[in-house]
């Protein structure tokens, strides 16, 4: 998406251990406006899929989905890395290992908010290793849902992450994908 792209040359910034710092548009800022054409896209490439939820994970994913979710007219269900009080007893919970975080947190879904009528479609912002789209793929299916799609906003195709996962059988959408990044350079996928 050259949208985005361009977006991404004009404000990114690239941090050491090649951590691309997107803060003034789609994390811990966002960009309503432009966050919302990326809602539009992801609404042209998943439109006919009959999505019943569109399913994240806490933080960064919630604004986003959020948005898209206007356009989709569905509601967004979002795992938790924390479990609070108000998630009860009844909840899906299973662990990832995050490789970018070189550590293992415990996720949890609340257990009543995804069924074997739901065609999910899964959103966050970046894909990496792929330990948090895997997440979501798993609590979705242990929830009986069927998940129709996965998409991301930028996938950092050369972890191999996003590969893993089309491999899987999943369709997988990244709205950019990029194959190089360093402190001089951030080269795109066509
Ligand atoms: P992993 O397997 O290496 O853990 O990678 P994964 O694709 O699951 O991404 C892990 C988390 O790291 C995600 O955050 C993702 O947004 C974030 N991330 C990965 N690479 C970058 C990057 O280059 N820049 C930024 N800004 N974030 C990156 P999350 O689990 O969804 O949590 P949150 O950060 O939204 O709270």
């Amino acid at each position: 998406m050259e949208l985005l792209k361009q977006k991404i040359i004009d404000s990114a910034e690239v941090l050491p251990g090649g951590v691309l710092k997107v803060d003034s548009f789609l994390n811990h800022q966002i960009d309503v406006t432009f966050v919302s054409k990326l809602a539009e896209e992801w609404y042209r490439l998943f439109k006919e899929e009959r999505i019943t939820k569109i399913l994240t994970i806490e933080s960064a994913g919630i604004g986003l989905a959020s948005i898209t979710a206007l356009l989709f007219k569905v509601p967004v269900v979002y795992a938790k890395k924390t479990r609070n009080a108000a998630l009860g007893d009844e909840y899906l919970s299973t662990k990832v290992i995050s490789y970018t975080h070189g550590q293992s947190y415990d996720v949890f879904l609340a257990k009543n908010l995804i069924n074997k009528d739901d065609r999910i479609l899964i959103l966050d912002d970046f894909l990496a290793n792929g330990s948090a789209l895997k997440v979501l793929i798993q609590l979705a299916e242990m929830g009986g849902a069927e998940v129709v799609g996965t998409t991301v906003a930028i996938e950092k195709s050369y972890l191999g992450g996003g590969d893993d996962i089309r491999a899987l059988g999943y369709r997988l959408e990244s709205l950019v994908k990029i194959k190089e990044l360093n402190d001089k350079e951030i080269a795109f996928e066509d």
